[in-house]
């Protein structure tokens, strides 16, 4: 078979398709450029991830392993072509289930789902999970999805909704997302899913080495001999600053390296290709010297260790640091002690949708469709690099294929950007899965020594921690790293002497960022290691212990803050205790069965810093509430909490809402979608917004508080003691076009931290608890999940399903830092070598949803994104140290190293 025979042809939902060019070319491209069928995704060209799942002839087969020939005259079904009854009703499944988080893996779960119903209506959990393997999901740790799929056909198995809280009726509501229905159709837009007219293909040429100085060959004589080649850049045509950062004062990579690379990975230049146009770019004229380099901390900081960063001695970046009592002499009193060290690895995000987007000139504009989770960060990182002022910048949010904290920094952007500005040409740029992985952040690997003390009765009396944290070659996150680990290392516990330090440290490993959590994941592992201990030597039940030292409502942390109410830390413990009394009780039972638990807190925001949020709302003409929400959703449901937030305040319905999302263009600034913030602080500008907008239509019509306003078509009906009908047509409009309108801002109250970390770091916190149950086999050193058990506080729950959701993917992030994901530079950069878990992997989830509400929060809510993750890898070890008296300290706890760990304890 040639693509020069005549016609050749594949049918495509049913439709015949005349394909030309490369028969050996990937069917996923294909369907992606040719037929402009972008519901197909392609996350790793590999066959790893299964997002690119279709059917061939009634078969899930990955597109992008099908060479396009053997396809030919064979039936080919992508997700534009589910549109019949069954698979309306698999759809609705997912979205009632709240199956889809991020979307990018929805059209392949769906595609693998309904070749299973196809052949089996009824399924068991089994078969799904085996039907369902292929694909990875990096969001929503199956269970949804999994109940989906096995709902399908069956009685509708939601929960009942959390209570109401207020006559608006829209909070504590399992609201289908309100974004989910392009997620299942496959219609959301990606960043590689816009292909701007002519645009230009953007390739980078990176670093193959940690460290390394370099220099170009003869540029112009390489281009001449690549006809396809429309540019070159390197940093030399950079128009402005050549650095970008998130924490301005530290800011320090550049988009473009100058003479010299500190990570493997790293860009030097960028080769723009016409678009089409065949390449090779094995040989372009970069030579390079590489360089003595350090990959972790202890060779980073050893005596004569090369240098990483003038004006950065000793290669450390910035340190954290907490005082208060004095920790030396708290330990010197306790009747018990435990002392420990911990070593983790890095951890890659591995979103199943590498980085990509577009660029674009709108006049004298630049406009950038790209994956993010900071829109406004993003424009102004890239403005400066390209020596433009922001409002010369537009960045359009795409749907983002998950982020958990890497698409917070700026990848792509000021490289396509600088692509467009100097040939005035669209540009776009689509990440590999290799050059993702190796170009982006990570978890920070730590190093982490830490000694606590008890009283005889199981009080906490000491605790003295040090961590050392890779932040690898460039700044990006490491000062928040830093910053939040000594606040949260006490975990969610009372402890009147204390001391904790935490430091980030330059190394040429990749860019250690944020990754859900700042570091925090790290050191809950040593802390609730450490609670184990002391409570085994004080006699004392582990659940018990930690109930015993729990934060309750008026406590001071240790950084001097009040907690003045909304403390739901001994609420989740509690809600455990039954299942922990089961639990134990069953392990005494059965070898090598063990029990762990693990509790968390989290600041919501900012650490002492400002990180405002603005809402705005405004009536339309027609009768349409249109909300300018700004919190990028990368799946984690903002879309859908902020306007239930919203709509209850206002007491509007929900349905008449159209949503304007971060385009910066047109939406205030709501912050990054980071450290669990949005439902707190864009959550309370949505309400005060809400709150404000309902004041004023009320106002207008002379209404009382208990009013119900009804929008219909071009009217609003305020109904009080009477009714009152608004003519929206016959109203002034503001500059935005609104009849009504209101714009509000919150900002975290919190105060600077002072030398030894005293102040008020967060506003607010949220709280959780987990309990693992599991076995270990000594023979072979694996470690089998059978339940884990979540409690987490949420102050306020908005929305049930979306919470669960985060709660769940938390959790299956967790279990893979456990126990299995290890990111080594040059050696994991895909998805069969750096092993994410699948469905297989995650076990039953329960969860439970507790409502201690906030003093802050907007109608009592607290964030939840990282907190779900950071109980769980510490409730695991702890669960394979009581089931084998073994303790890990060097995570993951891969199967080698847990045999080690016993066999270390059986000769200590
Ligand atoms: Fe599955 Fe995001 S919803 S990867």
């Amino acid at each position: 078979m040639s693509f020069d025979d005549p016609a050749p042809r594949l049918t495509v939902n049913g439709q015949e398709a005349a394909i030309s060019g490369d028969p050996t070319r990937r069917l996923s491209d294909v369907l992606r450029m040719d037929l402009g069928l972008t519901g197909t995704k392609s996350g790793c060209d590999a066959g790893d991830c299964g997002a690119c799942t279709v059917l061939l002839d009634g078969a899930p087969v990955c597109a992008c392993l099908v060479p396009t020939a053997q396809a030919i005259g064979r039936d080919v079904t992508t997700i534009e072509g589910l549109t019949d009854a069954a698979a309306e009703r698999l759809k609705a499944a997912f979205l009632r289930h709240g199956a889809a988080q991020c979307g990018i893996c929805t059209p392949g779960m769906l595609m693998a789902a309904r070749a299973l119903l196809a052949e089996s209506p009824a399924p068991t959990r089994t078969e799904v999970e085996d039907a369902l393997s292929g694909v990875l999901c990096r969001c929503t740790g199956y269970a949804k999805i999994l109940d989906a799929v096995c709902d399908v056909g069956r009685s509708v198995q939601v929960r009942a909704p959390m209570a109401q809280h207020t006559p608006g009726g829209a909070v504590g509501q399992r609201i289908e997302r309100l974004d989910g229905r392009r997620k299942v159709d496959g219609t959301d837009v990606f960043g590689a899913d816009l292909l701007p007219e002519g645009a230009l293909e953007v390739h980078a040429i990176r670093s193959p080495y940690h460290a390394a100085a370099f220099r170009f060959g003869d540029l112009e004589d390489w281009q001449r001999s690549q006809p396809g080649v429309a540019a070159l850049f390197t940093a030399a045509d950079i128009p402005g600053r050549n650095c970008f950062g998130v924490i301005p004062p530290f800011a320090d990579q550049p988009a473009l390296a100058e003479g010299r690379v500190r990570f493997r990975g790293e860009a030097v230049a960028l080769v723009a290709v016409e678009p089409g146009a065949e390449i090779d770019l094995g040989d372009f004229p970069v030579i390079w010297s590489p360089e003595a380099d350090a990959l972790d901390t202890a060779t980073a900081q050893a005596d004569g260790a090369r240098q990483i960063h003038q004006g950065r001695a000793d290669n450390l970046l910035t340190r954290g640091f907490v005082r208060q009592g004095n920790a030396t002499s708290g330990l010197a009193q306790a009747a018990h002690t435990a002392e420990t060290a911990i070593e983790t690895a890095y951890v890659e995000h591995a979103y199943i949708e590498p980085e990509a987007g577009a660029a674009w000139m709108d006049g004298d504009t630049i406009v950038i469709h790209v994956c993010t989770q900071a829109p406004v960060m993003d424009r102004d990182e890239t403005a400066a690099v390209l020596g433009l002022p922001p409002d010369r910048v537009r960045i359009l949010p795409a749907a983002t294929g998950g982020g958990f904290g890497s698409k917070l920094d700026v990848s792509l952007h000021p490289l396509i950007g600088l692509v467009t500005l100097k040939t005035r040409r669209p540009s776009r740029m689509i990440y590999s899965r290799r050059e993702s992985m190796a170009s982006t952040t990570k978890r920070h690997p730590a190093d982490m020594r830490a000694r606590a003390g008890c009283d005889a009765q199981g009080r906490m009396l000491a605790m003295d921690f040090t961590g050392d944290f890779n932040t690898g070659a460039y700044a990006s996150w490491g000062p928040t790293v830093a910053n939040r680990v000594p606040v949260h290392a006490s975990g969610p516990y009372r402890i009147p002497h204390y001391r904790a330090e935490g430091r980030a440290v330059h190394t040429n490993g990749p860019v250690s960022g944020a990754f859900r959590g700042f570091g925090v994941p790290q050191a809950a592992i040593v802390q609730e290691a450490l609670f184990d201990d002391l409570a085994s030597a004080a006699g004392i039940d582990r659940l018990e212990f930690r109930l015993i030292n729990a934060f309750r409502d008026g406590y001071r942390t240790a950084t001097g803050q009040t907690l003045i109410g909304g403390v739901g830390i001994g609420d989740c413990f509690e809600a455990l205790r039954p299942h922990w009394t089961r639990a134990v009780a069953e392990a005494a039972d059965m070898p090598h069965r063990g029990v762990g638990i693990a509790g968390c807190w989290y600041g919501c925001g900012n650490t002492s810093l400002p990180n405002p949020s603005t809402i705005r709302v405004g009536i339309a003409p027609t009768g349409r509430v249109v909300l300018h929400q700004g919190a990028a959703d990368i799946g984690q449901g903002s879309n859908t909490v902020i306007t239930q937030i919203c709509a209850e305040a206002a007491g509007l319905p929900i349905s008449a809402f159209d949503l304007i999302g971060g385009d910066t263009a047109v939406t205030p600034d709501c912050g990054k979608t980071s450290a669990s913030r949005q439902t707190y602080v864009t959550g309370k500008a949505a309400e005060l917004a809400g709150r404000a907008l309902r004041a004023a239509i009320l106002r207008h019509a002379n209404a009382g508080d208990d009013a119900q306003i009804e929008p219909e078509e071009g009217a609003l009906i305020v109904r009080d003691t009477r009714d009152h009908r608004i003519d929206l047509g016959t109203l002034p409009l503001d500059t935005h076009g609104y009849a009504f309108a209101a714009e509000e801002t919150h900002d975290p109250p919190t105060t600077a931290l002072d030398e030894d970390g005293q102040g008020i770091p967060y506003a607010v916190y949220g709280w959780g608890a987990q309990m693992v149950e599991l076995s270990v086999d000594p023979v072979l050193g694996t470690v089998t999940l059978h339940k884990i058990t979540a409690a987490h506080d949420l102050g306020c729950v908005i929305n049930p399903t979306l919470a669960e959701g985060q709660i769940e993917g938390g959790i299956a992030q967790g279990i893979g830092m456990a126990l299995m994901e290890e990111y080594i530079p040059g050696r994991t950069e895909n998805l069969h070598d750096y092993l994410i878990p699948t469905i297989g992997d995650v076990p039953t989830i329960e969860t439970v949803l507790i409502e201690k509400p906030d003093p802050e929060g907007p109608f009592g809510a607290k964030g939840l994104g990282e907190h779900a993750l950071i109980p769980t890898a510490p409730a695991i070890l702890n669960a394979i140290c009581d089931a084998t008296g073994a303790r890990i300290t060097r995570l993951p706890a891969l199967p080698h190293r847990v045999l080690e760990a016993i066999a270390q304890r059986g000769t200590s």
